[in-house]
Order: C-alpha cells, then structure tokens, then sequence
C-alpha cells in the first residue's frame, strides 16, 4: 500500500483529481476508462477540481464509464440526499459524460438483490473497474461495508450501522430518524477486483480508521484495512487524518514518497 500525505485537503484533492484525468487521457469510446466514485463531503473538492479541469480543456469524460459505489435504499434519485442527486449537481451534470454511462445502484428497485447482481455483471461486462476511488467512514468503512462485512463481499444490501447514521444525520438536518437504515453497496470484493483502489481521507474524525486500515491488522472490524493486500492501494491523507499513525510510519511514507 502506498500512503500518500499531503499537507491538506485541497492538496488531497488536487492529487486525486490530477490521478484521474492522467488515467483516463487517451481512452476510445470502444475502450472506455472504467471509473468507480464515492459520494460524500471528502470527495467533494476532487469533483470540483475535476470539473474545472473539464472546463479548462485539460480532460474529457466523453470515453469514460462510472460505477457509484453505493445509493440508500429507499430514497427517490432526486432526493437531495441520494448519491443519484449528489453526483448529477456535483459531478455528472457539470462535465460532457454520457448519462447512459452514469451508472448508480437503484436504491428504489423493487427487487434489491437482482439490481445488486446486475450491477456486478454490467461491471463485469465492461472488463471491470480501471480505477475505484473512494473514501472512508470514521469506523473505516470503505462503501457502505460496514464493520464485520466481508472481505470478499460483492454488491449487495447493508444495514447501516448506528455509528453510521448518526454521522451522515449532518446531511439530513441533524435529524437521524430521516437516514435510511440501508443502502445498496458494491462490496469489499468488488472494490478489491478494481486494477488500481485509491482511497481519500481528511480530517482529524478519520485518524483512527486510517491508523487502523495502515497499521492494523488484515481485519474484517476496519474493512479499509483489506487495501493492504491490493496490488496497487493508495491511500491519500492529509496532515490531520495522518495524526494517530505513529512516527516511525509517518516518516517512512514521507520519505519513500520524496
Ligand atoms: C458514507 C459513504 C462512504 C463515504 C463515507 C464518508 O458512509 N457510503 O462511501 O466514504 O460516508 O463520508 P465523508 O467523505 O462525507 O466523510
């Protein structure tokens, strides 16, 4: 695993955002790069700065197709707190990707576990996922993998912790009865099968999850942690969520990365 540490959270994102647009240069619609996003207030500022980067000239995601990594069951995509609404005002609607290339897990479908199993063959279809991006929760979920999932899972329907809920409350109105008590999620197996994971972290709420996913143990209670036996993990942090890493790691990740 490779633990970048950048100084702060627009550096984070200017990294992310740079990694992405280096990665899907050159792409063909018949050999589209196949990208799968997070949602959520850390990925935020890669998605502006991607956005800029379009309106600049710099990148085009005419020959990309996405994969979301989660969507709440139960919420109507334009609810303003689906992962549907969140990405379309913040990403998809502001750059030239084809909306048929958008693909999000449909948390309203009648039937979840066949929406599940056709997320992962149309993933499959496409040769899989190039690059999955993602963040972490404050108990190191990676998705919606909650604590204890599998470290082979696949998408499928979670129950969201408490832990978890009370956390993303802060996008609906503080108010925790009003966060669906599940969400659709690709599974740690399917983010594990992308040919490149790059997981962002900032802020100090996500020191422990990230000491934890770096330093602990192989272990299904940090799913984050299952990065380390990726091929090619990058684990990008700011100053903050590096705070509870202990020196000797701290130093070993800033001087390799020199
Ligand atoms: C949610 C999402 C995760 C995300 C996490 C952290 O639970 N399902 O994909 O990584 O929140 O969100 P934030 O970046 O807002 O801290």
């Amino acid at each position: 695993m490779r633990v970048l540490i950048k100084n702060d959270e627009q550096s984070v994102a200017a990294f992310a955002a740079e990694y992405i647009a280096c990665r899907i240069k050159g792409h063909t619609g018949e050999a589209p790069f196949v990208l799968g996003l997070p949602t959520g207030s850390t990925p935020f500022k890669t998605y502006a700065r991607l956005v800029e980067m379009y309106r600049e000239g710099r990148v085009s995601f005419a020959n990309v197709v996405t994969f979301n990594m989660d969507e709440y069951v139960g919420l109507d995509r334009e609810h303003p707190q689906s992962y549907h609404r969140f990405m379309w005002d913040n990403f998809f609607g502001l750059v030239d990707i084809k909306p048929e290339n958008a693909n999000i897990l449909d948390g309203m479908a009648l039937d979840l576990a066949e929406e599940c199993a056709r997320y992962e063959k149309k993933i499959q279809w496409y040769g899989g996922i190039d690059l999955f991006m993602g963040g972490i929760g404050t108990d190191g979920h990676i998705a919606f993998n909650e604590p204890f999932s599998s470290l082979n899972s696949r998408t499928r329907v979670k129950t969201l912790t408490q832990e978890t809920i009370e956390s993303n409350s802060r996008f609906f109105g503080g108010d925790t009865s009003q966060v669906p008590r599940e969400a659709l999620t690709v599974g740690v197996g399917t983010i594990l099968s992308a040919k490149e994971v790059l997981i962002l972290a900032t802020g100090s709420a996500k020191a422990t999850a990230v000491k934890m996913g770096v330093e602990g143990a192989y272990n299904h209670k940090w799913t984050v942690s299952a990065l380390q036996t990726h091929p090619h993990g990058i684990l990008v942090i700011d100053e903050p969520a590096a705070g509870e890493l202990t020196v000797n790691t701290y130093r070993y990740f800033k001087e390799i990365e020199k």
